[in-house]
């Protein structure tokens, strides 16, 4: 594999993987493709400006003729689209973004992709699609797709059009699905970099609902490694899962949050809680481990401690993106919730 093409490579598990794949494979040329939306930072990837081996496009996946001038500028092995809307309680806000990148954008690159007989695609899809889980059991790639929010509802969408062009044009295609991830360079509105940040300012930490909620957490950097095993040694057609073994109930993770980062129980504030909050996520990752030979490398001990080491070090980087548009957005989202 010689030159792949990223897109969404400027937001947070695009910049992870862009990193890792440059670091581990000296012979790769990668091509990113981002819009650089609210989302979208060239700060993340700031150290491979310059590197021959990496390209930078502002493009948006949903233009057409873009898409098309980029594909037809060198021979690509690879595609693989990162790019979406990524953020479930914005996509309760405002689904129309969500729509467009997420399904009309993934049809656009499909569409481009197999124009120019892109021998390998890659879809970075979420766990989501599945719906929600009770107390018990795993989603596995048999799980029915059951989406709850127009977030996951528009990624289902996308793994639909994706499972459907293999099917009528056999194209070559792969899908992951992943749970939540966290690790540096996290847009400071998910939950870890949200609560990290704010609590590091003695801001309040707003927790949907009684925090009951489980998420299952995995380092970025062990998705970025499953995606890598996707791409090269997957089987086109299939779905692979990707999670962390790793289920935490929010108000959990919120308190170990704040023991490490030393402030006070007193900074949470139990808010209304998302409409539609899914319950539970925990994936069953037993076939991208047997069939890809993939293994999570990192304890959640090790990747927490590391993810608030990098936000600690990095307050400049979260200040930056902390005002203007960002801050029109938490007053939307947190005002009346905070009070
Ligand atoms: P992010 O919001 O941090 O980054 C998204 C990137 O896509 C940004 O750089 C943005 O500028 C770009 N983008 C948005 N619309 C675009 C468009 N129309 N054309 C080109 N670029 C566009 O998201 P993330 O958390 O890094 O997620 C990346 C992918 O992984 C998404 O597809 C998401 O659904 C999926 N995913 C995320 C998680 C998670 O926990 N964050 C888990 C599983 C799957
Ligand atoms: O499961 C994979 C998904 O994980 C990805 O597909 C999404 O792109 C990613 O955003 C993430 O979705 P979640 O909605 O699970 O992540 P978020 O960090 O927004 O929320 C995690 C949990 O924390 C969820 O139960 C809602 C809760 N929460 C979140 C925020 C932002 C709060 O209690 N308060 C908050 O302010």
């Amino acid at each position: 594999m010689k030159t792949i093409l990223v897109t969404g490579g400027c937001g947070f598990i695009g910049s992870n993987f862009i990193r890792m794949e440059l670091n581990e494979h000296p012979e790769l040329t990668i091509i990113n493709v981002d819009k650089l939306t609210y989302a979208g930072n060239l700060e993340n990837l700031a150290d491979f400006e310059g590197d021959p081996r990496y390209q930078f496009e502002k493009v948006d996946i949903c233009d057409r003729a873009e898409v098309e001038r980029v594909l037809a500028s060198t021979p690509i092995d690879a595609v693989l689209n990162f790019a979406a809307e990524s953020h479930v309680d914005r996509s309760i806000l405002d689904s129309g973004p969500f729509i467009t990148t997420n399904i009309v954008g993934t049809q656009t690159l499909l569409d481009a992709c197999r124009k120019f007989n892109i021998p390998r695609y890659v879809q970075v899809s979420t766990d989501e699609v599945y719906g929600s889980l009770g107390e018990t059991g795993l989603f596995t790639e048999e799980t029915p797709l059951a989406p709850n929010s127009p977030y996951s509802a528009s990624k289902t969408a996308a793994d639909l059009l994706v499972r459907a062009y293999y099917h009528t044009y056999h194209f070559p295609c792969l899908t992951t699905r992943c749970s939540n991830n966290y690790g540096p360079y996290q847009f400071p509105e998910k939950l870890i970099p949200l609560f990290i940040s704010n609590l590091l300012a003695d801001q309040q930490v707003p927790v949907y609902g009684a925090g009951t909620n489980v998420r299952d957490w995995i380092h970025v950097v062990d998705h970025c490694r499953g995606i890598d095993a996707t791409l090269r040694k997957g089987r086109v057609g299939e779905v692979y899962n990707f999670g962390g073994r790793c289920e935490m109930k929010n108000i959990d993770l919120t308190k170990l949050l704040i023991q490490k980062l030393g402030k006070t129980e007193s900074l949470i504030r139990n808010v209304a809680d998302r409409p539609g909050h899914d319950l539970r996520y925990a994936i069953d990752c037993s076939k991208a481990e047997q069939e890809l030979g993939w293994v999570p490398q990192y304890t959640f001990e090790r990747g927490i401690q590391e993810t608030i080491d990098w936000y600690i070090a990095n307050q400049e980087w979260v200040r930056r993106i902390r005002s203007g548009d960002y801050l029109k957005y938490y007053a939307e989202q947190y005002g009346k919730r905070l009070g």
